[in-house]
């Protein structure tokens, strides 16, 4: 028994070893964790190993035999020094366990000078991020943008249910909790661009309330810092500022190309939605083609800032975020109504 558990248990631990379990390695709170799972694997092994062990030989070495129907086993009232044992060793393994993850989880959450601190926002179904900037201004995006070895914290709240914010290749993750603000420290070190999920059944939309971060060397952050904090008319090629004012001519043209583009963007509408005219074929939301034909520029705009005030047959209401009232800016809502209205003839 005891060879065949040696070998049973080598042989499994070579495996979990041998298998990469997780995603890519993008932040410095990575290794710690990746280690603490490791070694949890090489001590819960053998025990997994043991205790089958030891049950399929009793079931086997025990089992009853003919004749034996009516007979009962030995009479067993405990034996003190076996419990003693069976105590002592699964309490040690346990404290020390315990002990060493309590460390890593020190240790990743350990605070640093310099901290950039990203505002994460939740809501039924998506993540808003906000950089406060100095002057009382935030810069306010649908995606995570975090420049590479800077310690950053994230100060994470919700709108409405309980949600959680996690990016994997950073493998920490927190819930966000209705009236209190939670924290995650996280440094990235690898340049990429890595999924972010919720990882709370919040809701119909849960699979769709995903977005990316992208992890950028510190001079290309800073500068798309700065492009944020523009206004939108210079953020979209310039010279739009009175567009929506003016109504008509190259100012109408420059509009509708600000609406495409806010369309077909990373973290557009097209993510969810298709419409040939853009080139997008998301089908969580309704085929904007069909479903906008006739519809006026009013009635767009209400299905952008207010959308469950009509649902499409078919669809059902909260899986649309209903803030992008407050994360696209007034020039970009014109622009999506000025663009939708021209496809919808
Ligand atoms: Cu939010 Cu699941």
């Amino acid at each position: 028994m005891v060879a065949i558990g040696a070998i049973a248990s080598a042989i499994g631990i070579a495996l979990a070893l041998w298998i990469n379990w997780f995603p890519a390695n993008a932040a410095k709170q990575d290794k710690p964790i990746d280690t603490l799972y490791d070694v949890l694997m090489i001590v819960s092994i053998p025990i997994f190993v043991l205790v089958v062990t030891v049950v399929l030989y009793s079931v086997w070495a025990f089992r009853m035999r003919p004749g034996q129907e009516l007979e009962d086993g030995p009479p067993i009232h405990g034996n003190t020094r076996l419990e003693v044992f069976w105590t002592a060793i699964p309490a040690i393994l346990l404290v020390s366990l315990c002990s060493y993850a309590y460390g890593v989880l020190t240790d990743i959450e350990k605070t640093h000078k310099n901290e950039l601190v990203v505002k994460v926002h939740a809501i039924q179904f998506a993540w808003t991020f906000s950089y406060p900037q100095a002057g009382g201004r935030t810069v306010t995006t649908p995606q995570l943008y975090l420049p590479v070895d800077r310690p950053v914290r994230f100060d994470i709240d919700t709108q409405d249910v309980i949600h959680d914010f996690w990016v994997p290749a950073f493998r920490v993750k927190i819930d966000t909790v209705p009236g209190i603000v939670t924290h995650l420290r996280v440094t990235p070190t690898r340049l990429g661009t890595y999924p972010v999920v919720c990882a709370e059944l919040c809701g119909l939309g849960h699979s769709v309330m995903r977005s990316s971060a992208h992890v950028m060397p510190a001079a290309a952050f800073a500068s798309w810092l700065r492009r944020q904090g523009a206004p939108a008319s210079v953020a979209a090629s310039g010279g739009g500022g009175n567009a929506s004012a003016s109504g008509g001519g190259s100012g109408r043209a420059q509009l509708v190309a600000l609406g495409r583009q806010t369309f077909t963007g990373s973290g557009g509408c097209g993510a969810c939605h298709t419409l040939a005219d853009a080139g997008t074929t998301g089908t969580t939301g309704p085929d904007l083609g069909r479903a906008l034909k006739g519809q006026s520029a009013a009635a767009i705009r209400t299905d952008i800032v207010d959308p469950n005030a009509r649902i499409a047959s078919g669809y059902q209401p909260n899986i649309m975020p209903s803030n992008f009232g407050q994360t696209l800016s007034a020039q970009q809502i014109d622009g999506l109504v000025a663009y939708l209205a021209t496809v919808s003839k």
